[in-house]
């Protein structure tokens, strides 16, 4: 039996998609703002603890998503008519995989050096003075713009599809037939 290639995202790939901006955003504006409170208030625990398990759900969505499309079949690449373009596409979707995964990690990883799960669900302890004594700490935060940038190139590239080549790309990733 041969296998047909699509020509959009399966319902299931565009609510992962569509999921992990949303969850993504989310999570970026917390941690942003959680990092703003001084570890010395009491206050800080409810965002830290919410952040850790958007980050957590972020990761098993991410991962999620990485098995099903390496496993199901999925529309042809859309290509730009430039190979630059197209390979930069290309690095810009597997970087994404990656530097959303590494994200999560080296905020489990901080997590767990800086004992935060006792800390802020088991309310044994206080939080650290500060988190930058942890090496994770520096790497989550060399990521996060790093993370922002592919963001900001997947974007433009999809409005570059719609608006300029006028391929319909947004219609693969929404539902439909
Ligand atoms: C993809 C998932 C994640 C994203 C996008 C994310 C995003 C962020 C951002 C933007 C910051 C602020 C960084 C800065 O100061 O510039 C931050 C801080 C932090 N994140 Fe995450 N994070 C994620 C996952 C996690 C996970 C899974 C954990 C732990 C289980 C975690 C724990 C922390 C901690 C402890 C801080 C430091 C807060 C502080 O300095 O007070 N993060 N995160």
């Amino acid at each position: 039996m041969t296998k047909t290639t699509p020509t959009r995202y399966s319902p299931l790939m565009v609510t992962l998609h569509w999921l992990t901006l949303l969850l993504i955003l989310a999570e970026f504006i917390l941690g942003e703002t959680t990092s703003r409170i001084p570890n010395d208030t009491v206050a800080k625990l409810t965002p830290l603890a919410i952040h850790m398990l958007l980050g957590i759900t972020i990761l098993l969505v991410i991962i999620t998503r990485f098995v099903v499309r390496m496993r199901t079949p999925q529309p042809a690449y859309a290509s730009t008519g430039s190979a630059f373009l197209d390979g930069l596409g290309r690095f810009v979707h597997y970087a994404l995989y990656l530097f959303v995964f590494l994200m999560a990690v080296s905020g489990l990883t901080l997590s767990g050096q800086a004992g935060l799960p006792q800390i802020v669900f088991g309310g044994v302890g206080s939080l650290p003075s500060d988190f930058y004594i942890f090496p994770p700490r520096l790497v989550h935060e060399f990521i996060a713009p790093v993370l922002l940038l592919l963001f900001l190139l997947h974007v433009g590239a999809a409005f570059y599809h719609q608006w300029f080549l006028k391929d319909k790309l947004f219609s693969r990733m929404w539902f439909g037939k």
